[in-house]
């Protein structure tokens, strides 16, 4: 620990500088003139550089944004996607400067009394709210995705009627993915600063599952084999999101699911789709089993040798690809008239 004199000495002079916070004022200007992102990104590098990639960066100039807000026309449309800071705030209200940021680092860190909040316990260059609870709670996502926490908040009750003591993972735990680093990545003064349990600001749209399966979709078939012209397959589909998927509410997404019978060389004999797409409201609901029945021609039957299913994620969003996001085939078996456990390949494809 050769390390700690400097460290001290740099903290000792760090407080002297520092005198109650003073330094910076820049940085927690009042509305409706706060700062601009660029000025918390000379010192937040990183988390500047991941937030920027976001779409929240992009909430006011992205081309749809534009389009369907009839060229900003719709001033009810700003209050979520270029609002004045939500902390504390009784409703939201449009900001009418450094509207190209849309959604901006004060719009989430700024509170009425001009300081800078967050959850950590840290060594300040700016006026600071150290150890916020809020920041760890979904309720701040929930500003603005009023739907996503409303869904949330019913999957918690829903939970803790079985089980009180449950708590189920917040809107940050799966969407801003876990990182340690320093916050300050600029400067003689990131010496001076220790590394944190801090959370990545890409607002990832399709977080990674956090448990051992491969996926966050969970389909379970059966297989009537004794139909008569008639062949019905069921598909049982469930999933950990505390939300209804696709989870869109205001944009645009689709999920297909692609049930496919094939062939022993892998033809095509028949394939149904099912679609569920934000535009009519359709949505696979969280916490519960859905089923869903397909009907294939029974004169296929004898050929069929494989139960293909792929489902597919699309959006309008050029940053976010359609992809397939589920991939499961089995060997139909007719001897045993059932399917061999052993056969499954589930394939990670989120
Ligand atoms: C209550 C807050 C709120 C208001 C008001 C609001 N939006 Fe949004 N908007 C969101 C959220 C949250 C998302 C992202 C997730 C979703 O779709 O649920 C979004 C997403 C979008 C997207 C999708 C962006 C993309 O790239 O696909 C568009 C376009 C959009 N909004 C346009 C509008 C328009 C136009 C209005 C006004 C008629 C509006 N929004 C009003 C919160 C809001
Ligand atoms: C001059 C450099 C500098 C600038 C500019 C700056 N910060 Fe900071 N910020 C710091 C330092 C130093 C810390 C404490 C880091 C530590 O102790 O590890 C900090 C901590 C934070 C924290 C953590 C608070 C907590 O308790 O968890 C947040 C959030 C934050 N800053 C947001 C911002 C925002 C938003 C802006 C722009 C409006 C900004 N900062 C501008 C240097 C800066
Ligand atoms: C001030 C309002 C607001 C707050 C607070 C907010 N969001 Fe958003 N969020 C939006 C809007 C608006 C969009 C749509 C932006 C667009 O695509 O035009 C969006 C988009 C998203 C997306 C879609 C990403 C993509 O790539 O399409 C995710 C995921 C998301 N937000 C997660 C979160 C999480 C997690 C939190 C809490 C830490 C949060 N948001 C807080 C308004 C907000
Ligand atoms: C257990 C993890 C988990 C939690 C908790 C969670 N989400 Fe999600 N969320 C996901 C996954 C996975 C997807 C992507 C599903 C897909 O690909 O269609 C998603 C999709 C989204 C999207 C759409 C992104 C896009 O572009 O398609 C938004 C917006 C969103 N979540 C917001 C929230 C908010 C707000 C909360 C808290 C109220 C929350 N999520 C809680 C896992 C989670
Ligand atoms: C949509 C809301 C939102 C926006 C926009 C946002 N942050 Fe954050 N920020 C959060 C949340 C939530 C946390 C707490 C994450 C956690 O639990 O660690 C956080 C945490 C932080 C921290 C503390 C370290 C950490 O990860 O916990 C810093 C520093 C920070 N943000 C800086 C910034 C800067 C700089 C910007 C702009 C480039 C920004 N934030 C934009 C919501 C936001």
């Amino acid at each position: 620990m050769k390390n700690v004199p400097t460290y001290s000495l740099l903290c000792m002079i760090l407080l002297i500088l520092n005198s109650c916070s003073l330094l910076h004022r820049e940085v927690v200007r009042v509305t409706p003139n706060t700062a601009q992102s660029q000025i918390c990104g000379k010192c937040h590098v990183e988390e500047y550089r991941e937030w920027e990639q976001s779409a929240h960066r992009n909430a006011y100039i992205s081309n749809d944004f534009k389009e369907q807000s009839e060229n900003y026309g719709d001033e009810e449309c700003l209050t979520c996607h270029v609002p004045n800071p939500i902390y504390g705030a009784e409703e939201l209200t449009a900001r009418n400067h450094n509207l190209n940021e849309g959604i901006n680092c004060v719009t989430c860190h700024l509170t009425p009394e001009q300081r800078i909040a967050g959850p950590l316990s840290v060594f300040p260059a700016h006026a600071i709210n150290m150890n916020d609870p809020f920041y760890r709670r979904s309720v701040l996502c929930g500003t603005c995705h009023d739907e996503h926490f409303e869904q949330w908040e019913q999957t918690r009750e829903l939970i803790n009627q079985s089980n009180p003591e449950k708590t189920i993972l917040s809107c940050q735990e799966c969407h801003m993915p876990k990182i340690r680093r320093k916050l300050i990545a600029q400067g003689f003064f990131q010496y001076a600063h220790k590394e944190h349990e801090a959370r990545k600001h890409t607002f990832t749209s399709s977080p990674a599952p956090y448990n051992k399966r491969d996926s966050w979709l969970l389909i379970e078939t059966e297989v009537l084999l004794e139909a008569k012209e008639k062949w019905p397959v069921r598909i049982i589909v469930s999933h950990d999101i505390p939300h209804a998927l696709p989870a869109v509410y205001y944009g645009f997404k689709e999920i297909d699911f692609f049930v496919a019978l094939k062939s022993f060389d892998e033809q095509i004999l028949d394939e149904q789709v099912l679609t569920f797409s934000s535009e009519y409201d359709e949505y696979i609901a969280p916490n519960k089993k859905s089923k869903y029945d397909f009907y294939f021609p029974s004169s296929i039957k004898a050929q069929t040798e494989f139960l293909e299913i792929k489902v597919k994620r699309i959006t309008n969003n050029a940053d976010s690809d359609d992809k397939i996001i589920y991939f499961n085939k089995r060997r139909i078996y007719h001897v045993n008239s059932d399917f061999d456990p052993d056969d499954i390949m589930d394939t990670l494809l989120f």
